[in-house]
């Protein structure tokens, strides 16, 4: 074999190194794979409002050299917090803060996810003394001091939940982020319905696997949803991925097809 032929050989096989560009199905480059994981900033003002200080960090994260910055878990109805500082968007109320916010995680050709979450019950009684469920089952054992009973859920109230992560996908897409990840693991809503232990329903959102996937659901009307608003305006929302986390036996997880990451 010529050198020619085995330098060829020997670039067609080698591994991607860290540093290398990843095509996502979808055909969106990540420059990298280098991920900065969700991690909750605690940085939204007691409104629940995006801050300068948000800004500040993913500027700051962004020219670190990352490929793609998820965002901490941004909720999707402002009354129904995961944690005390989350931000929550709902409306374009605060677009000039979500826009400079995007503009600072994009810099130095960095992606920028917006993670999208709602708590469902695990939204603590100290900030939320209503919260609500697939199924009133409240926290057993040694978390129950911490959350109030939840609420089952209606159908309608489903319906209009689905409407609000599409409704904050698209919102994240015009302020200038570069996806969105729907939150579905860490026992929030979108897990809780996943569950069995948590979702004893027996309407369409129960019972088999196929009723309890939520998230695809939520999937389905977040990408048509944003590509409804897109078309006439030359761009898709490009990328999106639905955090799972695998079956443990003292968790109420399940995993899911790894198609998620589209
Ligand atoms: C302070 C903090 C906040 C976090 N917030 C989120 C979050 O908003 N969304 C999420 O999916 N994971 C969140 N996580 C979990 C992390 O993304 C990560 O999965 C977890 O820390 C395990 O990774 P590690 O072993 O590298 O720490 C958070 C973790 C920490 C430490």
């Amino acid at each position: 074999m010529s050198s020619n032929h085995a330098s060829a050989d020997i670039l067609a096989t080698r591994q991607a190194t860290l540093a290398d560009p990843l095509t996502l199905p979808s055909g969106a480059v990540i420059k990298n794979r280098i991920l900065k994981g969700a991690m909750n900033e605690a940085l939204g003002d007691r409104g629940a409002h995006p801050t300068e200080p948000l800004v500040n960090l993913y500027r700051h994260w962004a020219s670190g050299g990352t490929g793609l910055l998820l965002t901490g878990n941004v909720m999707v109805d402002p009354r129904q917090l995961g944690e005390p500082g989350n931000v929550a968007v709902e409306d374009e109320t605060d677009m000039d803060m979500l826009r400079q916010w995007a503009q600072a995680g994009t810099e130095n050709g960095a992606a920028l996810w917006m993670q999208i979450n709602h708590p469902g019950k695990q939204s603590p009684r100290t900030i939320n003394q209503h919260p609500v469920a697939p199924s009133a089952i409240g926290f057993g054992g040694k978390y129950e001091r911490f959350f109030s009973m939840p609420r089952e859920l209606s159908r309608g109230e489903i319906e209009a939940i689905v409407g609000r992560f599409a409704r904050t996908a698209v919102i994240a897409r015009d302020a200038g982020f570069t996806g969105v990840e729907i939150h579905g693991a860490h026992g929030y809503l979108v897990n809780q319905f996943l569950s069995p232990l948590d979702n004893h329903r027996t309407d369409e959102y129960g019972g088999s696997l196929e009723n309890r996937l939520f998230t695809d659901e939520g999937v389905a009307v977040v990408r048509p949803g944003a590509a409804r608003r897109c078309r006439g305006e030359g761009r898709g929302l490009p990328m999106m991925g639905v955090l799972t986390q695998p079956v443990r036996k003292t968790s109420t997880c399940l995993t899911l097809p790894s198609r998620a990451l589209t």
